[in-house]
């Protein structure tokens, strides 16, 4: 592990000259069949689209790092390269410990089963055995407070039901690493308050790494100590939260 000869904490999360491009279609292609037509017929172009253009940057154990952007900026883009659910098409980027992922509402869920189904689905996909989600059902359901709801299928839960389930489910134990893009703001003001006081006892102990997305600029300054700002995949400045958010800011004045 990188051990800062100054005593500092090591870093948990290096995010090394990272690139993300996709390949879009430059036509609509209305069916399967317009497409395999298109294909068989070398037709078909795609323009390259570059949503992270060369960032880098590193957060260090205990650290808590807001990311701020506007919309289509390549925040989530960032939070699922550093999850692994994205390979980046240029650079590296790597992260010490275990993650526990809040990024896209429902990911991991299959709207078709229960909730109760669907919590052990989602720790399976986390890495929990059954054994321990056993033990751990009970809490989850508490801090969810869905009692009552836990054999209805997931189809006919609320977005801020099923934020309920998933933030209940990746907050059960202290993980390395947290990363919160956005799930809480479906959540009503009791339930905000509750992750809120939660994810402030994982900083307060020290041990959580937290990447948190929020474009409540109040709450990226109220939670994180540094910020990175990234404008249509360009990172455009790193630093204290403050200095961070007010540039943000600025470039609407
Ligand atoms: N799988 C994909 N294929 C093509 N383009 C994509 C894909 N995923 C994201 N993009 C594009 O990358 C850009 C960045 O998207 P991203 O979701 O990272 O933005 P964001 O900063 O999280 O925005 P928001 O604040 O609205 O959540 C957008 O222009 C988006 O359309
Ligand atoms: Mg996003």
């Amino acid at each position: 592990m990188a051990q800062d000869t100054r005593g500092a904490a090591p870093s948990v999360i290096e995010v090394n000259d990272v690139s993300m491009v996709f390949n879009m279609a430059s036509e609509q292609l209305n069916s399967l069949k317009e497409y395999f037509i298109a294909l068989a017929k070398h037709q078909l172009f795609f323009k390259e689209f570059r949503a992270l253009d060369h960032i880098s940057f590193s957060v260090r154990k205990g650290e808590v790092l807001g990311l701020v952007g506007t919309n289509g900026s390549g925040k989530s883009t960032m939070l699922k390269i550093i999850a692994g659910v994205l390979e980046p098409s240029e650079g590296s980027c790597t992260v010490r410990g275990n993650i526990a992922p809040l990024i896209e509402l429902g990911a991991g869920f299959d709207v078709e089963l229960t909730a109760r189904e669907n919590i052990y689905l989602n720790g399976a996909l986390l890495g929990y055995s059954k054994h321990f989600m056993d033990e751990h059902l009970d809490d989850i359901i508490e801090f969810a407070e869905l009692r009552d709801f836990m054999d209805v299928p997931l189809k006919n839960y609320s977005s801020g039901m099923v934020a309920r389930i998933a933030f209940a489910i990746a907050t059960v134990v202290e993980p390395d690493v947290l990363i919160v893009d956005e799930t809480l703001s479906v959540g009503d003001v009791f339930f905000q308050e509750k992750c809120e006081r939660r994810i402030q006892s994982f900083i307060d102990s020290g041990n959580v790494t937290v990447l948190f997305v929020s474009h409540s600029l109040e709450q990226v300054e109220r939670l994180c100590t540094r910020a990175v700002w990234i404008e249509h995949g360009v990172q455009r400045m790193v630093g204290p939260v403050k200095d961070v958010c007010r540039a943000y800011r600025q470039q609407f004045d």
